[in-house]
């Protein structure tokens, strides 16, 4: 894949974050907004619904996403950042590395979130 297609996929990354936080808030820390807006989430904060939702496949799905999201985005932009203070020749090793440790937090998150889905 060309640079600018691994670019575009970061703008995409960061958009479908804007909507996931959007989602977030709404859902989880600005209830009342909600309500006026027609909207009731409940008590979504107590224990009892926190327990629920980890064991919801939507809220499994949410978090896979965000968290592939935010990973990508923020180590394409890590990664950027760094290849312009690196020579040509360290480049490939730096992208090398940004992926491995990107591969290696996603895998360990979707681990966390796929264990707390299962029970
Ligand atoms: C909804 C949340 C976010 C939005 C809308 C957003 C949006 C953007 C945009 C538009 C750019 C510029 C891309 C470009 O022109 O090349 C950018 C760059 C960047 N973002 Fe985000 N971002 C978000 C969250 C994050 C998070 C959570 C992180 C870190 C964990 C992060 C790290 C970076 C980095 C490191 C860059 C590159 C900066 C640079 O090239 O100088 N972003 N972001």
């Amino acid at each position: 894949m060309r640079e600018s297609r691994w670019w575009i996929l970061s703008l995409s990354a960061a958009a479908l974050m804007v909507v996931l936080l959007t989602l977030h808030m709404g859902l989880m820390h600005l209830s009342g907004l909600m309500k006026v807006l027609g909207v009731d989430p409940g008590d979504v904060r107590s224990f009892a619904a926190v327990m629920e939702r980890g064991r919801s496949l939507a809220q499994m799905v949410f978090y896979l996403l965000f968290l592939g999201a935010a990973l990508y985005h923020g180590l394409y932009g890590l990664r950027s950042v760094l290849l312009e203070v690196t020579p040509p020749r360290g480049q490939g090793v730096l992208s090398g590395l940004v992926l491995a440790a990107g591969l290696l937090a996603f895998a360990y998150g979707a681990y966390v979130t796929v264990r707390t889905f299962t029970g």
